[in-house]
């Protein structure tokens, strides 16, 4: 049998556009896609599916098992805002689902593991503009805790285990297919929504919190660059630095407003607040520039138009 993709957390953001990019590389066949939820039915359509709880082990490794695979995904996480809210549920699945991988690596029934880090491992300390990719890790969210937590396993698993685990730092991700859940960027998503169904949106971050952003194209890029670099150009085995574009939602305010005069937009920032405070305003990531070729494509301008366009399409206006 040919060996296989598992992605875990199919269903969410970027395990909707990554499951289509694997099936595009790979055959539909070959990229098995689970998640908790059969929710997102046009996926659990589009080609093999299975219900996992990225929790349980067994559901896990039977799957790899039974289907000859040999690299995974594991997407599923929860994100910085539901974490502050349910701090112990994000702890559990957080660690346990990367243990799971990790060790199914380490016993050698897989042999790669892509699992994203986050710029929520940085904190108040760090510096906050051009953060290095080694620098001050303080992190003051559960969800941070876990990544930063996450990525000394990473790295202590490929140097004690020799597990092949490939990580980035993914900024706040825009994309218009699946939407985000319950992370402090998901502004920046839900700001070009509410432009084409309401003309007007109420920010929960000020305006002037400039944050590190992606869009998804460049986000898939970066996954798939970054799994398919030779082993031994990579020097990081906890997870690499990875910058697109910063902006404040001030600055997105206007590139949507350019293309629609009539747009309005007033701030009313809440608890997340706090949390981007934390964050870096901006990433170098020349680490992976250097060592695996990465480059951006989109900026804002051009990732606004793209937005605007595709939800124009999906909403009918
Ligand atoms: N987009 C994530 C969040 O806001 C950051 O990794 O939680």
């Amino acid at each position: 049998m040919s060996s296989k993709i598992l992605i875990i957390g199919a269903c969410g953001q970027i395990g909707t556009e990554l499951t289509t990019k694997l099936r595009e590389i790979h055959g539909v066949t070959n990229v098995i896609a689970s998640d908790i939820n059969t929710r997102n039915l046009d996926l659990v359509n589009s080609g093999p599916f299975e219900i996992i709880d990225a929790k349980n082990y067994n559901a896990i490794k039977d799957c790899c098992l039974q289907n000859n695979v040999k690299t995974v995904y594991l997407m599923a996480a929860l994100l910085s805002a539901t974490g502050e809210k349910y701090p112990m549920e994000a702890w559990d699945l957080n660690m346990n689902s990367l243990f799971h991988v990790l060790n199914l690596a380490k016993q050698k029934t897989i042999d790669k593991i892509f699992w994203p880090s986050s710029i929520a491992v940085f904190g108040p300390t760090t510096p906050s503009e051009n953060t290095p990719q080694h620098t001050i890790c303080e992190p003051t969210t559960v969800y941070g805790i876990t990544k930063q937590v996450g990525e000394r396993w990473c790295e202590y698993y490929h140097n004690k285990y020799d597990v092949d685990v490939r990580s980035i730092r993914y900024p706040g991700i825009i994309s218009y297919k699946a939407m985000p859940g319950g992370g402090t960027t998901d502004y920046a998503v839900e700001i070009y929504h509410e432009a084409i169904k309401t003309g007007k949106y109420e920010s929960f971050l000020s305006e002037n919190t400039s944050l590190p952003m992606m869009f998804m194209e460049d986000a898939i890029k970066a996954t798939t660059k970054i799994m398919e670099a030779p082993a031994e150009n990579l020097t990081i085995r906890s997870a690499y630095n990875l910058s697109a574009i910063s902006f404040t939602p001030k600055e997105i305010f206007e590139s949507i407003k350019a293309k629609m005069p009539e747009f309005s937009m007033s701030y009313k920032p809440d608890f997340r607040q706090a949390i981007a405070d934390s964050w870096p305003s901006s990433i170098d990531d020349s680490v992976a520039r250097k060592d695996w070729n990465w480059q951006h494509d989109y900026n804002l301008k051009e990732m606004t138009s793209e937005m605007l366009k595709q939800l124009r399409k999906k909403y009918n206006s």
